[in-house]
């Protein structure tokens, strides 16, 4: 019996080790080049983080600005958790977002990925003609016709993620992050969890709300579900440097190990299609203001509204014919 017992024990535990062994980007057995042999998805067609490359973005004017309800800032208590990967912030379900065919997703949490390793200051997953900016902000929603996110999650069209790049140059302390950047201290360890008050994502989120990319692909970490629909979006948020270091060397992961480098490499676009709702200009400097996006996007509507008249009248003149 005690034989038995030692055996059932020992299987249990080997199970135990097998299905608790973490996944991580760049050590051990389970780097993201072995996430598909556990993960099948992870090595689809449609996977995420991509490259997207401006000069092959399809402009699609149809794409109206993202409605978000409920980002500004909310009462209550927010879980702000280490999850051994990065740091994870609980969001109320009041948060959502409808996209312009009117699909309404639901928040569920934010997330974090960033560099720091080997004192480069770059750890975003998209990277935008190649270049990584320093940290990218996930917002993860479903999509409101399932119940919840844990039903939501093995759907074809359950998922969206918001995504957005925070630059740093030589800027100054971004005070709209100071309150969530000092509560890092509270989970240095994986599995630690404190709470944040009066959350106010919007302002966490570039200024530019309206312009972004949208594509299919995937979740950026196993299992790498390929139901989601992103929109990344193509201003940044701007903190300062020792604010970035401080987020890159706050969290340990479950080896106590300083949780760097978080991002997964770019995937191979495969036959996708990215789209934008903004046109992209050769020569448009990176940082170009929003304002003056803005602009360019009303001259590209109204040429395309010109388009469209010219088209109505040719095809009402062949009628005639
Ligand atoms: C955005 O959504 C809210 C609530 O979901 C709605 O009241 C509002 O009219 C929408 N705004 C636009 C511009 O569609
Ligand atoms: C990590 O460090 C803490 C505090 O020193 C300790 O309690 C914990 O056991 C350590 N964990 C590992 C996996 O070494």
């Amino acid at each position: 019996m005690r034989t038995l017992v030692t055996l059932l024990s020992l299987f249990l535990l080997g199970a135990h080790a097998q299905h608790g062994s973490e996944w991580t980007y760049s050590e051990g057995a389970l780097d993201e080049a072995h996430w598909p042999q556990s993960y099948p998805a992870c090595g689809g067609q449609r996977q995420s983080p991509i490259n997207l490359q401006r000069r092959k973005v399809q402009y699609n004017p149809s794409l109206k600005a993202l409605n978000l309800t409920g980002y500004e800032v909310q009462d209550g208590k927010f879980p702000m958790i280490n999850n051994g990967h990065t740091v994870q912030i609980s969001l109320p379900s009041t948060m959502h977002m409808t996209a312009s065919d009117g699909t309404v997703y639901i928040a569920q949490q934010m997330h974090f990925h960033w560099g720091g390793a080997s004192s480069e200051i770059s750890g975003s997953e998209h990277t935008v003609d190649g270049i990584r900016q320093a940290v990218e902000i996930h917002v993860v929603h479903y999509n409101s016709k399932y119940e919840s996110y844990d039903i939501a999650q093995y759907e074809p069209d359950g998922l969206a993620v918001l995504a957005a790049f925070i630059e740093t140059k030589n800027y100054a302390e971004n005070t709209y992050y100071s309150n969530f950047i000092s509560h890092l201290a509270n989970i240095k360890y994986a599995g630690q969890s404190t709470d944040l008050t009066d959350l106010d994502i919007q302002d966490m989120l570039p200024e530019d709300l309206h312009h972004y990319y949208s594509y299919q692909g995937s979740l950026t970490t196993p299992p790498c579900t390929e139901n989601v629909r992103w929109f990344v979006l193509a201003d940044s948020v701007k903190l300062s440097k020792s604010q970035i270091l401080k987020l890159e060397n706050s969290l340990l992961d479950h080896k106590n190990k300083t949780i760097q480098n978080d991002y997964r490499k770019t995937q191979p676009l495969n036959h996708r299609v990215v789209e934008a709702n903004f046109m992209y200009f050769p020569n448009q400097h990176y940082a170009l203001g929003s304002e003056f996006r803005s602009y360019l996007s009303k001259i590209s509507e109204n040429i395309e509204y010109v388009r469209k008249f010219v088209e109505q009248k040719k095809a009402r003149r062949k009628s005639q014919c």
